[in-house]
């Protein structure tokens, strides 16, 4: 006995792991949502939870990203200091944080001393060791505003689809990645001015010299999530390029080189550098400055990375290229498990045009562990997702009012009125409850397995699975009859549910952590606890004081949010204003011939999507029509109608046919609907 837990003290000792979490450091331009929430944040939160819940040494580090051209812009169109915008920010998005749960045990900034400076050493090993070349090229420069434009800072019209709007870095209309000086009339997005090419010179991280290392390392990576993975092989095998690590604006962090002045390191060198130097932050607040290298120089600690899926090169590439020619030995990432994205209302996000749900708007409307709650449930683990009020409202009030919550409450308060609020643990137990806590058993096993592996989703469905059990456990033995003839077989139903409700109060937790501390209140158990109280079943019972874990969402509420986002889209996309023509004598309007026809033929043009050949009845006399309404009408919609057409519009030939005159039709982007009279009257009747 004694030798078998030396062993399994050993085993749990190699067993127990060091973890550094970190999620993407969000940048301190503005506030959060709830895309970045799915993507990064609650998935990370609720695994350092999970781990802290197995007694793991675990630490969840973040901070914001501060720099960047988009920060300095901005400031600089408000009028104040970047330092000031991204201060706001900062505590904005920390206390969204801190309104649902995202528990960091550092959240620092990217503009610290501290991280310029270890930032500054990143870059002159790199350049030390032969990875940084310095490369001078024409780049567009804003005369008037005397700097040179990021990519995205120029604009012009896509040189593959012609859309208006695209960027210097990428087409939004057709995807395509862009350089600057593909755009045709390439516009500064700055001052509108068309920018001039001008010489500069910028550093470069040699990416091609690490790939036969990066190769190796990411082999080994093959327990990645697929779609992780399949995103980096195919980067790494559409070939490596150098890629210019330095920018010409004056926020960032100062390239520490003589011949540098006014350069900085480009955000996405510096940004994850952040996740060393908020550990270095951390141990410092905690009183041990040297304990970061406990996890960053250790080869057991397991790094792992949540990230949106669009940050996927950067840390799976390029970030770990970085962290291979330094002078400390850095760990690698271990993992990093990517999220898909997340959809609003069936549409694609869009912070620009307010598509979006703002986590300090959530949380003046609802709970912060609704969000937890319905996130988990609908994570973008392997694909997008989409956030729906409706959808939203009915799986608080199903899956936790109506099954977990429901099972609450018709325990506690049963036990309240016939117990006196008092069950002691039953001598025996009755072969269904039995079988009942055995099905948990299991249960709770797949629940840590899916919490392992980044299966939120899962691990929520088994856990309200576990409260359906309840539910069906209570309905069949009838407490409310039992109770009458025989008072202890009820209280054992009522002991065996309420064990039950334990259980779900250890494995929800990194969820629902407030909530299943009330639940726990309401059990009268103590609040700090470990995985291992999972074996522990509960001894006698009394119930404190209770109240509804889980209020359930009326349809006002949800209303309102449609209704915030029915603004937002007006706002977004204003109705265009319509363009009137010039005003017309009303003689020429008379000029036109309009009359009511009948389609008597139609057919489809061969070779043509767009086009109907239509033969027409005007009282007696046929026409032959070529009309582009085939998107919109089959030959059998239109065949026998009656309809408005010009009729002495001058004849014009489409696709090799004579059409002599033309249907009237109502037209939007994406729908037409053709022009009839509202009730029957004779082909040929003049309208005027
Ligand atoms: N700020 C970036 C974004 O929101 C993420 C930076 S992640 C880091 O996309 F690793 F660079 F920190
Ligand atoms: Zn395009």
């Amino acid at each position: 006995m004694a030798k078998e837990r030396g062993i399994n003290a050993i085993k749990e000792k190699v067993l127990s792991k060091k973890y550094l979490v970190t999620s993407g450091l969000p940048y301190a331009n503005g506030k959060l949502h709830i895309g970045h929430v799915a993507g990064a944040y609650l998935p990370a939160d609720i695994f350092v939870r999970f781990r802290k819940l197995k007694e793991d040494d675990v630490i969840y580090i973040c901070g914001t990203d501060e720099h960047g051209a988009p920060i300095s812009i901005k400031a600089e169109a408000e009028g104040i200091e970047p330092q000031k915008l991204v201060q706001h920010y900062h505590n904005s998005i920390k206390n969204s944080f801190d309104g649902i749960g995202i528990q960091f045990d550092n959240f620092s900034g990217t503009a610290r001393p501290e991280h310029v400076k270890l930032s500054q050493k990143f870059f002159l090993n790199l350049l030390e060791r032969g990875f940084i070349k310095q490369k001078t090229t024409e780049q567009f420069f804003d005369e008037k505003h005397k700097r040179f434009l990021p990519d995205r800072y120029v604009e012009g019209i896509c040189p593959y689809c012609k859309a208006e709007d695209a960027r210097g870095d990428q087409c939004d209309s057709c995807g395509k990645l862009l350089n600057p000086t593909d755009l045709i009339k390439p516009k500064s997005k700055i001052s509108g001015a068309t920018p001039v090419l001008k010489e500069t010179t910028h550093w470069y991280l040699e990416l091609p010299k690490f790939e036969n290392k990066l190769r190796k390392w990411l082999q080994t990576k093959t327990d990645w999530k697929e779609n992780v993975y399949n995103f980096i092989m195919s980067w790494l095998n559409e070939g490596l390029i150098e890629r210019a690590i330095s920018r010409d604006i004056d926020w960032g962090v100062p390239i520490p080189l003589e011949n540098a002045a006014g350069k900085v390191l480009y955000v996405w060198f510096d940004a994850p550098i952040g996740y060393i130097s908020a550990t270095m932050e951390w141990a410092k607040n905690i009183g041990e400055p040297e304990k970061w290298k406990d996890y960053w120089l250790d080869e057991n600690t397991r790094l792992i990375h949540f990230i949106g899926k669009d940050n996927i090169p950067f840390h799976t590439i390029i970030w770990p290229a970085m962290l291979m020619e330094q002078d400390e030995d850095y760990v690698l990432p271990t993992d990093v498990p990517a999220n898909e994205y997340l959809n609003l209302e069936g549409r694609k996000m869009s912070t620009s045009k307010n598509w979006t749900v703002w986590v300090d708007d959530f949380l003046e409307d609802f709970d912060g562990e609704y969000l937890r709650y319905y996130l988990a449930a609908i994570a973008p683990e392997t694909k997008d997702s989409d956030f729906s009020w409706k959808d939203f409202q009915n799986k608080i009030n199903n899956d936790l009012a109506n099954i977990l919550g429901n099972l609450a409450n018709r325990v506690f308060s049963f036990t309240k009125k016939y117990y006196d609020s008092k069950i002691p643990k039953p001598q025996k137990l009755c072969n269904n409850s039995k079988i009942l806590l055995e099905e948990t058993d299991e249960l709770l096993l797949e629940i840590e397995k899916a919490y392992e592996n980044y299966q939120v989703r899962k691990a929520v469905r088994l856990i309200v699975d576990m409260g359906r059990l309840g539910n069906r456990y209570f309905d069949e033995n009838r407490p409310w009859k039992a109770v009458k003839q025989d008072k202890d077989s009820a209280a054992e139903t009522l002991y065996i549910c309420s064990e039950l409700l334990r259980r779900i109060s250890i494995v929800f937790s990194p969820v629902l952590p407030k909530k299943m501390k009330m639940l726990r209140q309401m059990l009268n158990l103590k609040t700090d606890f470990t995985i291992k109280d999972l074996s522990n079943q509960l001894g006698d019972i009394q119930i404190g004081e209770i109240s509804p874990l889980f209020p359930k969402i009326d349809d006002k509420k949800v209303r309102k949010q449609l209704d915030k986002l029915a603004v937002a889209a007006q706002q977004a996309n204003p109705k265009p204003q319509i363009e009137h023509k010039p005003q017309v004598e009303f003689a020429d309007f008379e000029k036109l011939e309009i009359r009511v026809v009948k389609v008597i033929e139609a057919e489809k043009i061969k070779k043509s999507n767009k086009l109907l050949k239509l033969k027409i009845d005007i009282g007696g006399e046929e026409r032959t029509v070529v009309s582009g309404i085939s998107k919109f009408y089959k030959p059998e919609d239109i065949m026998g109608k009656k309809v408005a057409m010009v009729l002495n519009v001058k004849p014009r030939k489409i696709m090799g046919i004579n059409s002599e005159a033309m249907i009237l039709a109502a037209k939007t982007d994406d729908k037409m609907k053709i022009v009839v009279p509202e009730g029957d009257i004779d082909s040929g009747s003049e309208i005027s």
